[in-house]
């Protein structure tokens, strides 16, 4: 059911750990299925020099989270933005109906991640230019979960 790619990630996943002084942080959380994902980075002008990833999740969230992390790495925030669960499954080769909400944590993370560099460098107008308004003022609640409904599939 899992492709062999899925499962090479989930064996040897990429960019696990924490940053120590990154750029940008991004948590996510899902009270569902209990799983939580931690995304920090580095950036160099506006661009994603380094990524790394703590996840507490299931086997796909793992695999997900490793190849989100490869995907983003090089990447301009604007592009890295565009990272969505459809790109992520693609790039894993297909993942299960039941588990296509797994990669959401990741990107969800990273999206984070990317508004918490914004603001830390008081960068407000960007964040609204490139509609993360809404994500803003979730992490300004300290509202941890972002995608409750989709992890009851
Ligand atoms: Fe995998 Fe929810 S079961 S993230």
């Amino acid at each position: 059911m899992y492709t062999e790619k899925v499962m090479e990630h989930f064996r040897n996943p990429r960019n696990v750990g924490e940053i120590e002084d990154a750029d940008g942080v991004g948590q996510v959380g899902n009270p569902v299925c209990g799983d939580l994902m931690k995304i920090t980075i580095k950036v160099d002008n506006d661009r994603i020099s380094d990524i790394k990833f703590q996840t507490f999740g299931c086997g796909a969230a793992i695999a997900t989270s490793s190849i989100v992390t490869e995907l983003a790495k090089g990447l301009t925030i604007e592009e890295a933005l565009k990272i969505s669960r459809q790109s992520v499954a693609e790039a894993l080769g297909g993942l299960p109906p039941q588990k296509m909400h797994c990669s959401n944590l990741a990107a969800d993370g990273l999206r984070r991640a990317i508004v918490d560099y914004l603001r830390r460098n008081d960068r407000i107008d960007r964040i609204k230019e490139l509609g993360l308004e809404k994500e803003l003022e979730k992490m300004e609640k300290g509202e941890m979960d972002d995608h409750g409904e989709l992890c009851e599939a």
